[in-house]
């Protein structure tokens, strides 16, 4: 088992040297950002896709890769299907322009599915196709967006473990926010150290997202010694629903809304905020997503 580990490291790895073509500078990177939550529900696909908006509009060049393996709901949100996923890539003649989608904004959308999961069984022959055509999203985007599923199963924890940095969404209600700790919890236990950043989604106002994340930072730094960053609160807003229904992406169809402006800040903080960690790109993804799912 531990071999195998090994092999599939080297293989992620192995990519540099054997094309010079895909190496980036170091620090040129993607961000890989992983969305997750404890409970389900909470708004993390919205968030996702509208984030993916902002980041556009300030100029980044920003990818969402859907790893919820139940539900494909950014598609619905976003307003793009794709045909293909990752795993066509093991079919031949299928390369990552087909299984790529161009979105509004220029956000392009690759649909991991169960896909991503599954990599950790493949042949090594079988994931060495796959990652060639893979590490090119570190060559076109500057941002990924990874969208999961809720819950502390080992698939997305793996998902957030992997990531460079990760956005823990929850709202006010008292189960959203049991469950966001239960997957700090989970995070930590698991050895994870980086801070996570807290949204705070469908606040009534400022005050309620505050209680919210002091009431977070306070246990999770007390009980596990996790620090938390507070990222910003979203309102609750009827134009969220209004966008879901009609298939356009908030920051799209109402971007005068709370919500959509919410969510602008958010992404300004996350450009600009506070220093964020290294970045390590698609393949620093992989590579660790390996590792733990071994
Ligand atoms: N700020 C908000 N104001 C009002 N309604 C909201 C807001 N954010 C999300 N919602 C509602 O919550 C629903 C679920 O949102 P979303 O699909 O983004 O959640 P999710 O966390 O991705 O769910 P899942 O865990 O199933 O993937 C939306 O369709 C919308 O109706
Ligand atoms: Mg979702």
């Amino acid at each position: 088992m531990q071999d195998q580990a090994e092999k599939l490291r080297q293989l992620v790895r192995g990519r540099q040297s054997s094309r010079g073509a895909i190496i980036k500078q170091p620090g040129l990177q993607a961000r890989v950002i992983t969305v997750t939550s404890g409970k389900g529900g909470v708004g993390k696909t919205n968030l996702t896709v509208n984030l993916a908006l902002a980041l556009a509009n300030m100029g980044q060049r920003v990818l969402i890769l859907d790893a919820d393996l139940g539900l494909a709901n950014v598609e619905l949100i976003l307003g793009c299907t794709p045909r293909y996923n990752l795993l066509n890539l093991l079919e031949d003649g299928y390369s990552i322009e087909d299984i790529i989608v161009d979105g509004p904004r220029g956000v392009k959308f690759v649909s991991g599915g169960s896909g991503l999961c599954e990599l950790a069984d493949l042949s090594e022959a079988q994931l060495q196709k796959i990652i060639n055509q893979v590490v090119l999203f570190d060559r076109w985007a500057t941002v990924i967006l990874v969208d999961t599923g809720a819950g502390i199963h080992q698939s997305v924890l793996s998902f957030v473990l992997a990531a460079d940095e990760v956005l823990v969404v929850t709202t006010p209600e008292p189960t959203a926010i049991a469950d966001a700790y239960a997957l700090m919890k989970a995070y930590s236990s698991n050895h994870g150290r980086l801070p996570l950043k807290l949204v705070v989604n469908r606040v009534t106002d400022m005050v309620e997202g505050q209680l919210v994340t002091d009431k977070l930072t306070k246990v999770a730094e007390r009980f596990l010694g996790l620090p938390i960053e507070s990222l910003g609160f979203i309102h609750e807003d009827p134009s969220v629903m209004r966008a879901v229904k009609s298939q356009k992406p908030l920051i799209l169809a109402q971007p005068d809304s709370l919500a959509a402006r919410s969510i602008e800040h958010l992404a300004q903080k996350l450009l600009y905020g506070k220093e964020f960690s290294t970045a390590t790109g698609i393949r620093g993804f992989i590579n660790k997503f390996l590792q733990i799912m071994q």
